[in-house]
């Protein structure tokens, strides 16, 4: 078991490598003033940090056009390696136009890029990232948890049923909204799924995600499921929100190969219901063995969590609204900002 401050702490939040190459960034943005006036000219009024990852940072806005708050992801394009510009970045526009509305999904209204930035503009969740939640409150308690996890399912089940798998779902990239709703985002590492003619799931090759909660087959190398891979980074979720701690300790590859290889242990406290520890065991599984993510609803613990679901009118809204609200995107020059500027002055 290990700390999640530990595991997961400031320094930690550093992505390991991408397809063999390493991909950085710095988190900080250049020249904020006119990154701020060109969103200005786009009616948006930013606010504060919300949270920052290894590419990006993500603020708060006021969005006049659509009169509401919004989350704006800033990635600065001339800070970023030409490998997550070409590839990474490409993928994660495409994820954005794949996905309708989803009530487990972050929704991206408009995608604006200028010569130096990209922007994503997304749906706020005003409740922060699960890390954060669990970090609060020490841990959560199982009917929450349950709760969140199934957020969690719906959202990876359409997902994947979009033919995208997410290949980096960890606490920080999980949000929360007032309404209690657990939301997936942060698709910077989202790839589409190869099939063959007969219909099976190519294997992924390339390693992605963090350590702490990538499967065994991924940490020992070998070409793998990332359908089934997301599936074990949902049960090292669900282990940590229950336990307020990661099951494995990144800290030392070799060491965490071997227990990701072992029989899960669970700590005594907090308690947690033996139905749900079995879930646990199922998902945190070799390979061959791990429950795939269609056959989750047959589990008895996630049962009783469907039947106690207190999200009644959001369920009734998973059905997808494709259309509503579709991605725009905008190219935007950056020497316009200040002829625009001008103008509104005026
Ligand atoms: N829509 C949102 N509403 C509220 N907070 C958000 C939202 N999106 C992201 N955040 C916060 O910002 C943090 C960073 O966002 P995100 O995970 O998208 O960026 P990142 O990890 O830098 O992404 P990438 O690795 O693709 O560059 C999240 O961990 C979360 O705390
Ligand atoms: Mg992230």
């Amino acid at each position: 078991m290990a700390s999640i401050t530990d595991v997961c702490g400031e320094k930690k939040e550093k992505k390991p490598e991408r397809d063999g190459g390493s991909v950085s960034c710095t988190r900080k943005t250049s020249k904020p003033s006119k990154m701020f006036k060109i969103l200005e000219t786009q009616g948006l009024i930013v606010g504060k940090t919300l949270g920052s990852g290894s590419y990006a940072t993500v603020k708060s806005a006021y969005d006049m056009n659509r009169k509401h708050k919004v989350a704006i992801k800033i990635i600065n394009k001339k800070k970023a390696q030409d490998e997550y510009l070409t590839k990474f970045l490409p993928r994660e526009v495409e994820a954005m136009q794949t996905f309708g509305k989803h009530y487990a999904m972050i929704h991206f209204y408009q995608i604006i890029e200028t010569t130096s930035w990209h922007f994503f503009i997304m749906e706020l969740c005003d409740s922060g990232d699960l890390l954060t939640e669990i970090k609060n409150r020490g841990y959560i308690e199982e009917d929450q948890a349950g709760q969140w996890f199934i957020h969690l399912y719906d959202g990876t089940k359409y997902m994947h049923s979009k033919g995208i798998v997410h290949r980096d779902i960890k606490c920080e990239n999980l949000v929360l909204t007032k309404q209690n709703t657990l939301k997936i985002t942060d698709f910077g590492f989202a790839k589409k799924i190869t099939k063959t003619k007969s219909g099976t799931t190519v294997l992924s090759e390339t390693y992605c995600g963090s350590y702490a909660y990538a499967p065994p087959e991924i940490l020992k190398g070998t070409p793998y499921n990332a359908e089934l891979a997301d599936v074990w980074s949902m049960g090292v979720v669900l282990y940590t929100m229950l336990y307020g701690s990661l099951p494995f300790d990144d800290c030392d590859h070799k060491k965490l190969l071997k227990q990701v290889q072992s029989r899960i242990v669970f700590p005594a406290k907090p308690e947690v219901s033996k139905c749900c520890r079995i879930l646990i065991v199922k998902i945190l599984s070799r390979v061959t063995e791990r429950v795939p993510l269609k056959h989750l609803k047959a589990d008895g613990w996630f049962k009783t969590q469907l039947n106690v679901k207190t999200f009644i009118k959001n369920a009734k809204n998973v059905k997808e609204e494709e259309k509503e609200g579709e991605l725009t995107q905008v190219k935007y020059m950056e020497e316009d900002a200040d002829k625009d500027a001008e103008t509104n002055k005026t």
